[in-house]
């Protein structure tokens, strides 16, 4: 079930080139669908012969629909707390990707959906709204950024770099209390999981101190103490494919660190 579950949602991983595979129901398999099972339907001659074609469509179509893989770009994450540098190090990656014949991509979280610009709000004015609304806010302005930005993107072979993804909101809403675990599954229903999400490590302190030399006014959640709590939750999602890197580090040492991971990924040198 985990297994069905897994490759229905994340996509296939193929084991050594690191890239994920379509997890969407392909077109092909929709249409076979479709047209076995009204043609089954026009069988006036009983149930055995309308049920023939009909079940033959849907095997044929949801088999074909299921394991039908497109290849696809890859997806990579950066993720950290505030004034770790993320969009810096989001716009070197792609320019040095492109510069290596990649076609790279950079989409930015929250985006502009009414969603963002609600939660844009929220960063000017002060939180009024509870933190499910919060999580609720950035799932439904990250499910328009995956159908119209992210999937495109991936299916157009591209590499995808997202400045902030949904390891953002277990973080940051996790801080405020909610469940990191259930903020996962609600986003994997429908994000693809990222090949490689690389977590931009800075403490605090040194956060506020980048953002109070930067801003004049808040655009985004900065008490230090919360971003304590939101760098803590960042630094226990480490897995294979989450990584850490140390933000503190000058920015071009960074930067070459952050392109060496992702070339592993991508394949290149
Ligand atoms: P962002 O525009 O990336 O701010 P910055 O450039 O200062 O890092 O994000 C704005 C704020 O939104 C930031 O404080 C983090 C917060 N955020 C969440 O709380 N949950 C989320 O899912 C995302 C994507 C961002």
């Amino acid at each position: 079930m985990t297994h069905y579950k897994s490759v229905l949602q994340e996509g296939y991983r193929i084991f050594g080139s690191g890239r994920t595979r379509d997890p969407v129901f392909g077109r092909r398999g929709l249409v076979t669908l479709s047209i076995l099972t009204t043609v089954g339907k026009q069988f006036p001659a009983g149930p055995r012969y309308r049920v023939l074609p009909s079940r033959a469509g849907w095997i044929y179509g949801v088999g074909s629909g299921v394991y039908h893989r497109r290849p696809m770009g890859t997806l990579v994450a950066l993720e950290g707390i505030d004034g770790s540098g993320k969009s810096t190090q989001a716009s070197l990656l792609s320019d040095q990707l492109r510069a290596r014949g990649f076609d790279a991509v950079v989409f930015r979280e929250p985006g502009d959906s009414a969603f963002g610009e609600k939660l844009r709000q929220q960063f000017r004015d002060g939180r009024t709204i509870s933190a499910k609304e919060e999580a609720r806010l950035f799932i439904e302005d990250r499910r328009i950024d995956v159908r119209e930005n992210i999937r495109p993107a991936l299916v157009a072979g591209k590499v995808v770099v997202m400045d902030r993804y949904y390891f953002s909101t277990m973080a940051y809403q996790g801080a405020l209390g909610l469940n990191t675990d259930q903020l996962r599954e609600a986003n994997e229903l429908f994000a693809p999981r990222p090949d490689l999400t690389l977590i931009l490590d800075l403490s605090a302190e040194t956060s506020a101190e980048r953002i109070h030399a930067s801003r004049e006014s808040p655009d985004s959640y900065e008490g230090t103490e919360y971003l304590r709590r939101v760098r803590e939750l960042f630094l226990e999602f480490c897995e294979s494919d989450v990584v850490t890197v140390d933000a503190a580090a000058e920015v071009s040492e960074l930067s070459a660190e952050i392109l060496r991971k992702v070339l592993a990924v991508v394949g290149g040198c």
